[in-house]
């Protein structure tokens, strides 16, 4: 049975998210570290499955890989000659593998087959293996004349001419020849024969080339040549930024739901192409601002403009903006896309279909597609996704029009983005913040609401409560602020069906003594504990929605929470609360010990310098002191309703 995922209605996008690793990057810096003299250690590489395709193709011609733990790889190069001499080698549907490792296999004087998935037996690469053949290397078509799969065998290899190459359906084939010719050690001379498309990929290849010694000249997009003697040696420790094309849904929901989104990971000195799609973003309206390794994007709620823009540059971001049309205000037109059509499926079909269930009146082309978007988004549509990444990345921007979407088949983004939805769920799931002082209530009149919507719930006080009892266990002080942020932010904290566990052990009731809450109270004003649990907050955001309880959940953790109550009671009732709670536990209690406590407590809470228990001035107050549960889950949930919710 074919999975699916039914995105809510989405009201807006705002927040932080760090990029994955560029797949273009990724694959190349492997194959070149596998081809080059010495050992390279790669870091921040993109774990995903065209990735996988590329290292465990690699393995099996020998080449030393050992993965060194958080997205960091060492790999042996192998100076150019790959150890195993025969091998099978399956590319599923990864294109960055495939291209460039049938050129420089080529080269290698080995016996290799390369197949892939039944769509990659469908994808061009009859202009690599001419280019090829023309200095006489052996490949022979195994399936259909023009495509995969291949078969690669020995031969002697002559450039006295230049390779003359068709550059109008991939640049990934001249990429391929670039790469693998150094291994010749002879003069190499590409002319093309055609334009050349999608030209900023040229630019990543000739930049991670030279980074590993190995200079290319250039004489416009016509002629490329390499000088004779050159061979790859390894630079040591590189780094891959963050994958541009993934940037680009995020920057999208920053200027369609409003922002400020903030993608981390690239930014203005990146090496990719799909950079330049925030410049096209931003003549649909949107604010971009650009930081050293940030990009930003933001926008006022309403319409981004129409627009009729030639996207050659950047063919996978364009995608984006094909659903970013559903939300301009008249048609819009994305021109010179042809290479589309050859993708991982054909995406200019697929995106018309699938635009088409949204109200969208689109139009198609050999080398253009052009959308009307409808007044209102068609409600409830099914999404098919074609096996292709992008399609679901893109159209899950489709529910920030306030419908729900479903994405079918929505594991295909592991293809180059695993935790997409999660990323994405992060700047828009919608939030219900519930901030008050201790005992108001807050708790179970959260994790009531939090019911009812079929939402997740945050309890942020637990961590609080969590750190100080991690502090007080291994012997740390209170006041230590660097020891306590360490602690806090590796947690082993674990939250299974309302029992909280610490290391393993079942702390449930423990934290909830008055020593831990005091203690909590102090850890928290701490500015270092609390960026340190931050991140560990905010990963809480999952579809369909959340509901979080706390001091800042409104003011700092969650700014863009759709409804914001701020819940209180006076406090005698809370004392008198708490005291019950002690009691029916079977604690020992003291009244005015509690009530003693619980304002020292809301002191310090309310005078912190940092994230202060304060009402948000968009908060509603509901003051509890004479409800009882029921009465204030109900006054909560008129607030939630007010919202649409
Ligand atoms: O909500 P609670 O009583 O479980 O919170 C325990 C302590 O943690 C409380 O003294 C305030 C602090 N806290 C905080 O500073 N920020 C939050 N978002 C939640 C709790």
């Amino acid at each position: 049975m074919m999975e699916a995922l039914t995105l809510p209605p989405l009201r807006g996008a705002a927040g932080t998210v760090r990029l994955p690793g560029s797949k273009s990057i990724s694959n190349r810096m492997l194959l070149l570290a596998a081809l080059a003299q010495g050992t390279t250690e790669i870091r921040d590489l993109l774990a995903s499955d065209d990735t996988q395709v590329m290292l465990e193709a690699l393995r099996r011609v020998g080449v030393g890989i050992t993965a060194l733990g958080g997205n960091a790889w060492r790999v042996e190069g192998s100076g150019g000659v790959f150890p195993v001499k025969d091998a099978d080698l399956f590319m599923g549907n990864a294109g960055t593998a495939i291209r460039p490792l049938t050129a420089a296999l080529a080269l290698s004087g080995g016996s290799y087959r390369l197949s892939g998935v039944p769509r990659m037996h469908e994808r061009p690469i009859g202009d690599l293996v001419d280019g090829l053949r023309q200095i006489g290397a052996d490949l022979r078509y195994a399936g259909n004349t023009g495509f995969p799969p291949l078969s690669i065998h020995p031969a002697t290899v002559n450039l006295s001419a230049p390779i003359r190459l068709r550059g109008d359906v991939s640049s990934q084939f001249l990429t391929a020849l670039l790469m693998a010719l150094p291994l010749t050690g002879q003069r190499a001379v590409i002319e093309m024969t055609t334009e050349l498309i999608s030209k900023p990929y040229i630019e990543i290849t000739l930049n991670l080339m030279a980074r590993f010694g190995v200079k290319v000249e250039r004489e416009g997009w016509q002629r490329f040549t390499i000088a004779a003697g050159q061979s790859y040696c390894s630079p040591g420790i590189l780094h891959v930024e963050g994958d541009a094309s993934s940037a680009s849904y995020f920057l999208a929901a920053g200027a369609i739901g409003g922002g400020p989104v903030r993608v981390e990971g690239i930014g203005r000195d990146s090496i990719q192409g799909d950079i330049r799609f925030a410049d096209e973003l931003e003549k649909l309206g949107a604010t971009i601002t650009w930081g050293d390794t940030w990009i930003e994007a933001a926008a006022p709620r309403g319409k981004l403009k129409a627009f009729d823009l030639d996207l050659n540059h950047i063919p996978d971001a364009a995608m984006t903006l094909a659903v970013a049309a559903l939300f301009a205000d008249g048609s819009c037109r994305l021109r010179n896309i042809a290479s589309w059509r050859v993708k991982e499926t054909d995406r200019i079909a697929a995106m018309a279909t699938e635009l088409r269930k949204l109200g969208a009146t689109v139009e198609e082309g050999a080398d253009f597609i052009a959308v009307s978007p409808a007044p209102t988004f068609v409600a409830g549509a099914a999404i098919d996704t074609y096996d292709d990444h992008r399609m679901a990345m893109c159209f899950s921007l489709a529910a920030l029009g306030g419908v729900a979407v479903t994405i079918n088949d929505p594991q295909c983004v592991n293809k180059t983005f695993p935790g997409y939805f999660e990323a994405f769920a992060e700047i828009t799931a919608p939030v219900i913040a519930i901030d008050g002082p201790s005992a108001s209530g807050k708790g179970t009149v959260a994790e009531r609401v939090a019911a009812a919507l079929g939402y997740h719930y945050l309890d942020s006080g637990s961590l609080y409560r969590l750190t100080a009892l991690a502090a007080l266990r291994a012997g740390v002080a209170l006041g230590d602020e660097a020891g306590v942020a360490a602690l806090a932010a590796g947690l082993p904290a674990t939250f299974e069906g309302g029992r909280i566990l610490l290391a393993g052990d079942d702390v449930t009731d423990a934290i909830r003594s008055e020593e831990i809450s005091v203690g909590a109270s102090k850890v928290a004003a701490l500015p270092a504990v609390r960026s340190a649990l931050l991140a560990r907050q905010r990963a809480y955001r999952r579809f369909p929605g959340l509901v979080a309880d706390g001091r800042d959940m409104g003011s700092v953790v969650f700014p863009d929470a759709v409804a914001k109550t701020f819940l209180t009671a006076s406090a005698e009732i809370r004392a008198e609360r708490r005291y019950k709670q002690l009691i029916a536990k079977g604690m020992p209690a003291n009244m005015h010990a509690l009530l003693q406590d619980l304002r020292e407590r809301d002191a310090r809470d309310a005078q912190r310098s940092v994230a202060p228990l304060q009402q948000c001035v968009d908060a509603d107050r509901v003051d509890t002191t004479a409800m009882d549960i029921e009465a204030a889950v109900a006054a909560v949930m008129t607030v939630v309703r007010r919202q649409g919710l």
